[in-house]
């Protein structure tokens, strides 16, 4: 089947490139010239892993292709999927003007059927909006559907969770719009829930909004335990054994970040009031969240008593491992607080230095985690990168001027560092 993907961000690159790789002809649309001819050249705007060999392969065997001319794309494809960002505006509510710009171009170039999908995470009721935008600027009567089909991609394991996805949502107006879906992602044999439109809408606001909940929550109980001497990662552990909880997305710690969960706890909260159903509960999840960040700084301080002069070692500056993502990060928030409390920032991160350097201009970037460490008075560890399990503790203790650790992530053992004469603090673990 011939696939349009309009946006090639993380999710429309990865969602059209695993397309190619179940053997369909896609092409990937950008509006960003410097991105697509980046992909031409065989680079990748961003770090994925298992993404670039794939979209090399792909592209190698004809599958896949990269292009600005949007026209062309859409009269020549069977299914096009809106996969363009869907960024809060000053209120918090979802920005759609672009789902509504490549909705007036696709009906520019509608010829014959086709299926639009939305891939893009959006308000529940934004297909309605989609569909009547179509019809408006559709030359001839030509017959098409709209369909939702939200994605559950993880940053970091994006192509796994493509591949290997829990569930499919396809939220369809027509049988014959769900048999093609079907028949697109019928490589995956995956389960597939068809619904309506604004249901699939919702399932994905719903999913992910529950899933920042589970984090503020552990991150309450943490602070709980905390003050009763109590140990959240035990307390996690004894909970997620009920298989009704589950044992994922309990980490305490410094919260989530993301382009996601604080964009669509956000969006949901904006589109529950609109409709008159106003959503605290989602306010009181973003609360927790951020003050988890303030907590964290709070710590730090709390062992150095004064900031202003004092060096910090922040490692990790991702919003979590495996990616080169810094948005809404909890370490890039974090930096810039101790910055304005007049402490030196020597930062390092596996992949996202360069993503972070324009964002914390007072900060000392460095190549390696021993670098960063050198001469500091405090470690901040805020994002688990596997390879600072590979840390020689004895040279990062000699390395200090003094062997503080204040772990945003509960990364370390607690005993293991205080044996190896380490000033240790962690979060929700007495
Ligand atoms: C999320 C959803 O998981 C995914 O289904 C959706 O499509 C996009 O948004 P992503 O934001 O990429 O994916 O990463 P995720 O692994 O969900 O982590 C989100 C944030 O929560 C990270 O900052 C992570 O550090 C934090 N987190 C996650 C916790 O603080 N504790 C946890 O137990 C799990």
């Amino acid at each position: 089947m011939r696939i349009a993907i309009l946006g090639s961000g993380y999710v429309g690159l990865v969602s059209g490139t695993c397309f190619a790789h179940l053997g369909h002809r896609v092409t990937c649309l950008d509006n960003d010239v410097a991105k697509i001819d980046t992909l031409r050249a065989g680079r990748m705007p961003i770090f994925e892993p298992g993404l670039a060999p794939l979209v090399k392969q792909n592209a190698a065997a004809g599958r896949l292709d990269f292009s600005t001319d949007i026209a062309g794309a859409v009269e020549s494809a069977d299914v096009i999927f809106i996969a363009v960002g869907t960024p809060p505006t000053a209120s918090g509510a979802a920005d759609l003007s672009y789902i509504e710009a490549v909705s007036r171009i696709i009906a520019q170039h509608l010829k014959r059927y086709k299926v639009i999908v939305e891939k893009s995470t959006v308000p529940v009721q934004t297909g309605e909006r989609v569909r009547q935008t179509i019809r408006k600027y559709v030359r001839r009567n030509v017959p098409f559907d709209v369909c939702s089909n939200p994605e559950f991609l993880r940053e970091g394991s994006a192509v796994q969770d493509f591949l290997h996805p829990d569930r499919l949502v396809l939220g369809v107006e027509s049988r014959r719009a769900e048999r093609l879906l079907r028949q697109l992602y019928k490589p995956l044999d995956a389960e597939i829930v068809i619904t309506d439109i604004k249901s699939a809408e919702l399932i994905k606001h719903a999913s992910n909004s529950f899933l920042a909940l589970k984090i503020s929550y552990i991150n309450a109980v943490a602070n709980v335990c905390e003050l009763a001497g109590a140990n959240v990662v035990e307390v996690a552990r004894g909970m997620g054994m009920d298989s009704r909880i589950g044992s994922r997305f309990l980490s305490a710690g410094l919260g989530y970040g993301g382009s996601c969960f604080p964009k669509d706890v956000e969006a949901f909260a904006k589109i529950s009031a609109e409709l008159g159903a106003p959503f605290p509960l989602l306010e009181e999840v973003q609360r927790i969240n951020s003050d988890q960040r303030r907590r964290f700084v709070q710590k730090i301080e709390k062992e150095l008593w004064v900031l202003k002069g004092k060096t910090v070692a922040v490692l990790g500056l991702s919003f979590k491992p495996n990616t080169d993502d810094v948005r809404d990060a909890p370490a890039i928030a974090i930096c810039r607080e101790l910055i304005s409390k007049g402490a030196q920032v020597r930062a390092y991160d596996p992949r996202a230095a360069g993503k972070a350097r324009m964002l914390l201009p007072d900060v000392h970037l460095c190549d390696s985690a021993y670098q960063a460490i050198r001469g500091a008075d405090c470690l901040a560890l805020c994002t688990e990168w596997e390879e600072f399990h590979r840390l020689d503790l004895g040279r990062v203790r000699r390395l200090m001027s003094h062997p503080t650790v204040v772990d945003g992530r509960n990364f370390f053992d607690p005993e293991a560092m205080r044996k190896r004469g380490f000033t240790y603090v962690s979060m929700g673990r007495a």
